[in-house]
This record gives C-alpha cells, structure tokens and sequence, in this order.
C-alpha cells in the first residue's frame, strides 16, 4: 500500500479517524485529535516504560530481537567483533561509517590526544572513600568534566561536540583506572599512549613497579571485542537517559553522566555484578535446583538471563562465551564457569524460562571473564560504561540534531486527589499511635 493508514472509530461520539501509518507507526499526536468535546484534551496513549512506543528514529543501531540480531550502523555484531577494534567500531558509531586508513590514524591520535585528564581530576577521585562504588566515582567525575570544559555547553558547534566526544571517550579508561587504583590504595598510572586503547587500559590499572606495561596480547583483545560488543545498544534505559537529558541541551558531560547512573542499575548495566553475586552464592553445581526453585516461584530473578527486545537469544552472550575459553587459556578456569553453564543449560530446559523466552544476555558471561582477568566485581559496570561512552555520544548527537525532537516532557495520568484545602498545621488532626513521621503511610 502507498500510504497506509489505520482507521479508528471512537465509540463514545461513532466518529472515525484516519491515521497515517509511517515506518511501522502512528504519531502518538494524531490520537490528541480524537476527543468527545472540543475542549477537552483529547486521547493520549499510555505507555509506562515505554514498552511500545518509538521515541526518535534513529540510523546508530538495529536490534531483531526474535532474529537475536545486532547491527551497529548496518554492521553486524559478529563481523565487527571478529575483525574490528574497539576505536574503529566506536568512530563507526559516532560518525556513521567505517573510517579509512588516514581518517583511522587521525581517531585514534586524537582520541590518545585526550587520555590525560586534568591533575583536578585526580584530586577530586582522590577526595572520595577508600571503599567508595566506582560506578559511584565515575558518574560523579563524569558530570565534573563539564566544570572543566565550559566550551561543552556549545552543543550546537560541531567542533565543541567533536572535541567532547574525543574528550569522553579518551578519557574513561582513565577515570576508570583511576577510581579502581583508589579502591586499592594504589598510585594512579597516567596513560602510555604508546599502547592501544584497551592495552593503554590496563596498564593503567595493573601496572606496578616495572617502567613500562606490556599486556598479555590475548586479554588486551578480549577486553576489546567486550567493549565492541558493549559499545551500543539502541533504545536501551542509559540510551534513553542520555537523549533526555540532553533534550534539555544540558552539555554531553552531564547526560553522559546521567546516563551512566542509569546505567548502573542492577536491571541494566550492573547486571553482570549480581551475577558474580549469585554465581558466587550457588557455589555449587547441586544448588542450581533450589536456585531455580526461588526464581520459578518468583522469590528472585535469574540474573543475567531475560532481555527487554531479545527473545530468542542474546548475540553478544554467544560471542562471549567464545572469548571466555581464549581468556581462560591465559588467566586459568575461572570455576563459575562451570556453574554457568550448568545453569543456563538447566534453565533452557524448563518451561518456565522456555514459555518466559529467558535467554542469557550479555551480561551473563561477561563478568566470569572479567572476573578472571583480575577485575573486582564493582568494576564490571564501569567497563561496560567505557565502552557504552561511543554509543551515548551518537545517540545524544543524533537526538540533538533531529528536527523533530523537543525537551522530553511525557504526559500522565492522573489519579490524585481533586482540589482541596490548606488545613492550618495547629488544626490538623493527629492520627493516633503514630507519633514519628517515618510511620506515616507512603513510599518514601
Ligand atoms: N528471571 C526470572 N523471571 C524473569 C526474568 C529473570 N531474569 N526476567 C523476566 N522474567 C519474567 C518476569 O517475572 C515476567 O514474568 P510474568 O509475565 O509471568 O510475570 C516476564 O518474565 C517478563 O518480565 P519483565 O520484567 O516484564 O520483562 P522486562 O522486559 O521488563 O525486563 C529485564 C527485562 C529487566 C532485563 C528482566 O529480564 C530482568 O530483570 N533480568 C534480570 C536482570 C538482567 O540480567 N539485566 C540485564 C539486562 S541486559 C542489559 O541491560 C545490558
């Protein structure tokens, strides 16, 4: 059909609406048009946590979720993790196409241009507790850069918003490195821009006292594929969190920071922490039952397993479940591996998660590799936020320059009281027996 359209009749008044039907949607303000009287306000549609509703057109990444496909910018996960780099599919991200040899060389020196970060930075890092969360350390010194570079609030010169990208995504490692060598009481290793970028990256973490690092080649290269396969993800809770905020045209630091925070959520990014956590619990194969048990009767949820838009399964937890054998050759069998497997093969035999479609995702195996190359689980979100830096930036960008996008402002449905009246405080009844504030119903 040349120009689809879907017809609505309202019951209420027996008018009909023809509504325009482009790339698979109605715009959710034609439905503003169907009302009873002409004063009232009209239909909206109701959508918590947007389950069902497009919030941009966007050109960055392609999710089948029932085809368990990812594309980023066409590209399909699986080519770029066995034949890209970490800084090649991140310019891809952010400019949109795969960089030629000199444009390549020129990313990666200005991104290497960026890796130092201002010794105001360190103190600040150095400011926070000894056991302070990194994911905590990163999204505070994250949202700090903009104090450090005024020039952010230009969102609307392309200069400023390359020069921030550069920023961002040269300096998270470092911030990273830092805030993991403060939880050790360690000195801070500043950046050897000889190295690659994830090489750069852990030296930064576990360099000691020789003059120069050098990576193992193996994990250097499985820390680079996680971070490609980690760098974007569509519409996701930190995707979305990044657009909005920037939909205010606050500078890329403090979206990006916000976006981080969401990010660390243990529903999203922090997941493959709580795995590490239950992993841990089980501790051995023969209470993989029980714990079955408790999810089947909903005291508890699989970590790990289950995925918003993949229900057939997740690509990335199939790539990395490849690299974990690579990493394990290097670093020994980390022995969760075996409780892993043990039970993502008897939940994918239950009904329960089969009729569910609870498939591993991405963050299932990825922490067990972390974990053996010698990252603490309060580190595994920080990682993920490293690479997801790429994906936030092409999203914000995106969002920035789309005509049709305004600030995010959601509508509600509101069942709260209708007008009432200020009762003076010395007139206000005591509700008996409950003489502390905490005690009063509501949830906060
Ligand atoms: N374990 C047990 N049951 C689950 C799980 C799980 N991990 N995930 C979903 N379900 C069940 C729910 O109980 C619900 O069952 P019901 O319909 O019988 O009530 C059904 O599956 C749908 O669950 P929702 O919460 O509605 O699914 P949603 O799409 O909102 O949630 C999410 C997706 C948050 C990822 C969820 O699967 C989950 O909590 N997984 C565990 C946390 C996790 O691994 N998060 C990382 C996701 S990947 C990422 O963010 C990078």
């Amino acid at each position: 059909m040349a120009n689809p359209t879907l017809t609505i009749t309202d019951n209420r008044t027996g008018k009909q609406y023809t509504v325009p039907i482009e790339n698979g949607a109605i715009n959710a303000s034609e439905l503003a048009k169907i009302k009873v009287a002409a004063d009232e306000p009209g239909l909206v549609s109701y959508d918590p946590a947007l389950l069902n509703t497009a919030v941009c057109k966007s050109k960055v990444g392609y999710i089948d979720g029932d085809r368990g496909i990812l594309r980023y910018r066409g590209y399909p996960i699986e080519e770029l993790a066995e034949r890209s780099s970490y800084l090649e599919t991140a310019y891809l991200i952010v400019k949109g196409e795969l960089p030629t040899a000199s444009h390549f060389r020129m990313w990666q020196h200005n991104i290497k241009m960026h890796t130092m970060v201002h010794e105001n930075v360190k103190h600040l890092i150095e400011g926070f507790r000894y056991d302070a969360h990194p994911m905590g350390i990163l999204v505070g010194t994250v949202g700090a850069l903009s104090t450090f570079y005024p020039d952010a609030k230009n969102i609307m010169d392309v200069e400023s918003r390359r020069m921030q990208t550069r920023r961002l995504i040269g300096k998270m490692p470092t911030i990273a490195a830092f805030a993991y060598r403060h939880s050790r009481g360690l000195p801070y290793v500043y950046p050897d821009n000889d190295l690659s970028y994830t090489g750069n990256f852990l030296s930064m973490l576990f360099k000691m006292t020789e003059l120069k690092y050098t990576p193992n080649p193996t994990l250097e290269r499985a820390l680079d594929v996680l971070f490609i396969l980690h760098a974007d993800h569509e519409q996701n809770c930190s995707a979305t969190t990044v657009r909005t905020v920037g939909s205010s045209h606050a500078d890329p630091y403090s979206a990006v920071a916000a976006a981080a925070a969401a990010l660390g959520g243990p529903l999203h990014g922090a997941a493959n922490e709580a795995v590490i956590h239950m992993l841990r619990e089980i501790g051995s194969k023969e209470h993989i039952p029980d714990l079955i048990r408790q999810v089947k009767n909903r005291e508890r949820r699989l970590m790990g397993f289950g995925h918003r838009v993949y229900k057939n399964y997740d690509p990335r937890a199939k790539i990395i479940k490849q690299i974990a054998h690579a990493v394990f050759e290097v670093t020994g069998k980390n022995p969760l591996i075996d409780i892993a497997l043990e039970l993502e093969r008897i939940a994918l035999e239950d009904d329960y998660f089969v009729s569910h479609k609870l498939y591993p995702n991405v963050d299932f195996y990825s922490g067990i590799i972390y974990e053996a190359m010698g990252f603490p689980v309060e580190m595994f979100p920080v990682l993920f936020a490293i690479a997801r830096t790429s994906g936030w930036m092409a999203q914000w960008a995106e969002m920035l320059l789309d005509d049709e996008q305004k600030i995010v402002r959601p509508k509600q449905i509101y069942l709260g009281y209708d007008e009432r009246h200020y009762v003076p405080l010395a007139t206000r009844r005591e509700v008996e027996g409950v003489p502390h504030e905490t005690e009063i119903r509501g949830p906060l």
